[in-house]
């Protein structure tokens, strides 16, 4: 080959697989059917996106073949079922610009965020079933006013805010069957969602959960439904709790250390300069630091939510206990009426 003709073929061989941008998302695009609404053209995911399983990561590609005289300005719904998601996927609204629904169901979300949410202003419909989500907090669904459809079933839902549905005028079904607090569904009857809702506001204010970074930690306990049975249980899984904020602390630490280690090996490993080891030794101080404050903040922070949440259980036993206490006492002094009353 002569040179330029080796220059051309490397220049073509590049911009077919050099410069491909990886694909995160691999659609099926077809008319496909969705709870209450029916059909539409959509994306079904195929692959078992890597990405969803890291968080904060941004979607690359999204590659598929469309229908005839389709595009993928026509997709208006996304589902991802079953494909091992953990993180709500990030940068849906730069592929799909039309995007009305996204189901992302059977998979291992643990939570959603108003910030998730809010790139779909114009968002009917969300299904996020089968999931492992515990909570639905106050302003969650703050930037989708137009949803209609809104499903949860099968999560493990412990708490719902007050006012999580309160800007959801146009509400027509709303499924939260078979989750903890709550096992209900309403399908295209608004007199039902308000049921639900009103239900909700009932039976999902007392369970226990803790943010914890950001995260939510649930515990499966109701703390108004401890007796002297389940009292134990209860008490274990606070400690469980604990231990998992303990190891949270703990690999947050040692996350530090690894980098601090990595930044000496690599002064060892390499003949550095004096000022690379300026640099170096610079950096090595400002992890340090950063340790420091960010260690001493964080902990505080986790600790102060940890005692606020150990008050309020301790008080919801001692409340239980001393109810029990009362019953007791009222069991022994009906005895004693009944005894005394036998005895005149
Ligand atoms: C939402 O819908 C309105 C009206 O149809 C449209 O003008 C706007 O661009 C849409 N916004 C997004 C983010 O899709
Ligand atoms: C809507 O739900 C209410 C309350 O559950 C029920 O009484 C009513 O029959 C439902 N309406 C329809 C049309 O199904």
């Amino acid at each position: 080959m002569e040179p330029n003709s080796i220059i051309i073929f490397i220049i073509v061989f590049c911009s077919i697989f050099c410069l491909s941008i990886p694909a995160d998302f691999e659609c099926d695009f077809k008319l496909a059917n969705f709870w209450v609404v029916g059909q539409k053209y959509s994306c079904e995911v195929m692959n078992n996106p890597q990405i969803s399983t890291v968080e904060s990561a941004l979607i690359r590609n999204i590659i598929g073949d469309h229908e005839d005289s389709k595009s993928i300005d026509d997709v208006t719904f996304f589902r991802a079922d079953n494909k091992g998601i953990e993180y709500f996927p990030r940068g849906l609204e730069k592929f799909f610009i039309n995007l009305q629904g996204i189901v992302i169901g059977v998979n291992k979300l643990k939570e959603i965020r108003s910030s998730d949410l809010k790139p779909f202003p114009n968002l009917t419909y969300l299904n996020l079933g089968e999931n492992l989500i515990q909570v639905l907090e106050d302003g969650v669904f703050d930037y989708n006013p137009e949803l209609e459809v809104l499903a949860f079933w099968g999560d493990k839902i412990i708490h719902i805010g007050e006012h999580v549905f309160s800007n959801l005028q146009k509400l027509t079904s709303l499924g939260l069957g078979n989750n903890v607090c709550i096992v209900l569904i309403a399908e295209q009857n608004t007199t039902a969602v308000q049921n639900i809702i009103n239900k909700a506001r009932i039976q999902c204010k007392n369970y226990v959960f803790l943010k914890l970074d950001g995260k939510i930690k649930g515990l499966e306990s109701d703390a108004t439904n401890i007796n002297h049975r389940n009292v134990q249980s209860f008490k274990q899984n606070i400690y469980n709790l604990e231990c998992e904020i303990r190891n949270s602390k703990f690999s947050f630490l040692s996350s530090f250390q690894e980098r601090i280690q990595k930044l000496k090996a690599q002064k060892f490993e390499t003949k550095v300069t004096a000022q690379d080891d300026k640099s170096l030794l610079n950096e090595v101080r400002t992890l340090h630091n950063e340790l420091k404050i960010n260690t001493f903040e964080r902990f505080q922070k986790i600790d102060k939510d940890l005692e606020t949440t150990r008050i309020d259980i301790l008080k919801s036993i001692d409340l239980k206990i001393s109810e029990l206490e009362k019953r007791l006492l009222d069991k022994i002094e009906a005895v004693l009426v009944k005894s005394v009353a036998r005895i005149n």
